[in-house]
């Protein structure tokens, strides 16, 4: 079994959650960051496309990347996730990050949590989370149990029963 994971990052939360979903899922797994590569999704078994949310917006590259893909993404199973520090507005950000043909399509949507990496943020960034969110420090909370649970459902072949969480 082939399966493509595909996704966007500023810094590098959603990347830590591609390499945990590759390292539980069987077969050969492609990891590609959509800013440095792509991939032919119609080469692949199944896919999981994921990024994260910046001001209510996934990676442009990540909506660019569904949109070129869509009719190999929906014709294979297909996992969407995202990282995003409002966990709370998880169902309104997944809405605006995928269209809809691909949320109604998807065997599993997740939010995997987020990571806040103070040292590794540009001025803005740091500027912006602190006055707007109140976070001065560094902190994280990745769902390794949903992550756990996505990898489980694409171990097996056909990715397994419709599991939306949004
Ligand atoms: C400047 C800035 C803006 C953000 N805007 C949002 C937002 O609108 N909604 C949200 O849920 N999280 C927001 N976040 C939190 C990020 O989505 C979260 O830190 C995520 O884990 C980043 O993943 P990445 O390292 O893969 O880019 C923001 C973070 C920063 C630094």
């Amino acid at each position: 079994m082939k399966t493509l994971i595909a996704y966007g990052t500023r810094y590098g939360a959603a990347a830590e959650c591609a390499a945990a979903l590759k390292e539980r899922l069987p077969g050969d797994v492609d990891v590609i960051h959509l800013a440095e590569g792509s991939a032919e999704a119609s080469e692949y078994d199944q896919v999981i496309v994921g990024g994260s949310i910046y001001m209510g917006q996934i990676q442009s590259h990540v909506k660019k990347f569904v949109q070129g893909q869509q009719e190999a993404l929906l014709s294979r199973p297909l996992g969407l996730f995202l990282c995003c520090g409002r966990t709370d507005a998880f169902a309104e950000q997944f809405q605006n990050a995928f269209p809809e043909s691909m949320r109604q399509h998807a065997r599993r949507a997740e939010c995997f949590g987020y990571a806040y990496s103070l040292e590794r943020m540009k001025f803005l960034d740091r500027w912006i989370l602190k006055v707007v969110a109140k976070v001065a420090r560094s902190e994280r909370s990745l769902d390794f149990g949903a992550i756990g649970s996505m990898a489980a459902q694409f171990s097996s072949q056909g990715g397994g029963t419709h599991d939306s969480t949004a």
